[in-house]
């Protein structure tokens, strides 16, 4: 299923989790999916520099997720990055827009919160928190507050960033890529999802896409960050593939579960 580039054996549980979640059909060919500019799928290269609290989030020393500072020690990610790992195979890395520098901040991870509403099946309310055990020098970003918030407007820019791969199926990128996609409506992206056999939930989820497809998040960018006006609104979560035609990708809602995630940055 996952093709890589620098590894052979990276974030396989939890892209494997993330498709069987997401219902994915058993194909070998991607519909719709973009031919074109081989970046995060359809982005552009960026720097850590313009999106600093990016952070790398690797799994017994191999790339497995991305995630985001919400406070000098505390990361922001996806529960279906932590679901089944223990916090000693955890290692976050800080301040790198090439993922194989060296030159980043490295903290080890001292406590796990996982939303509990999450379940690998249904892949609702998909965050967890992680502590770390020394302060990052990077700028946390700041979170989305509620569920009605605007950046959930249909049509609202989501910028999406990450060292996932390039294509479905495709390589990871080494340097950090970001794409543009707006906000789907919400009621339609549900029946889209539900009548593919996906469970989508209106509540801790919202979709961002091009109806024609090609641009998109991808495996290896869950957990990282997903922006509106500087804000952080989402948290790459799960898709039908990657950048498919009528297929947007699925982003945690950070506004709808601010409360409870808030409550574990402290
Ligand atoms: N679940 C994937 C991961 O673990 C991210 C998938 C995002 N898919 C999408 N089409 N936006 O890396």
């Amino acid at each position: 299923m996952q093709v890589d580039g620098r590894s052979t054996v990276r974030r396989a549980a939890a892209v494997l989790a993330a498709v069987a979640a997401a219902g994915a059909l058993a194909v070998t060919a991607a519909p719709g999916a973009s031919a074109g500019d081989p970046r995060i799928v359809g982005g552009t290269p960026t720097t850590i520099d313009d999106f600093p609290a990016t952070v790398i989030f690797n799994v017994n020393g191999a790339q497995h997720c991305a995630g985001t500072l919400v406070a000098k020690n505390k990361v922001l990610t996806a529960a279906h990055c932590t679901d089944g790992v223990e916090a000693s195979q955890m290692e976050i890395i800080g301040g790198q827009t090439k993922f194989s520098d060296t030159s980043g901040e490295k903290a080890g991870v001292s406590d796990v919160w996982q939303n509990p509403e999450f379940t690998m099946d249904g892949m609702q309310h998909d965050n967890s928190v992680l502590t770390l055990d020394k302060d990052l020098s990077y700028t946390p970003a700041t979170l989305v507050q509620s569920a009605d918030d605007a950046a959930y407007k249909t049509g609202a820019d989501v910028t999406v960033v990450g060292w996932g791969a390039t294509s479905e199926g495709g390589d990871v990128s080494d340097t950090l890529l970001k794409v543009s996609v707006p906000v789907v409506d919400n009621a339609s992206c549900a029946e889209k999802y539900t009548a593919a056999g996906s469970n989508y939930d209106k509540a801790s989820m919202f979709c961002a896409g091009v109806p024609e497809g090609g641009k998109d998040s991808c495996q290896g960018d869950s957990g990282g960050p997903a922006y509106v006006d500087g804000k952080l609104a989402g948290i790459v979560s799960w898709g039908q593939g990657c950048a498919r035609k009528d297929f947007p990708g699925v982003y945690t809602n950070v506004g709808n579960d601010y409360s409870t995630i808030s409550s574990h940055i402290g």
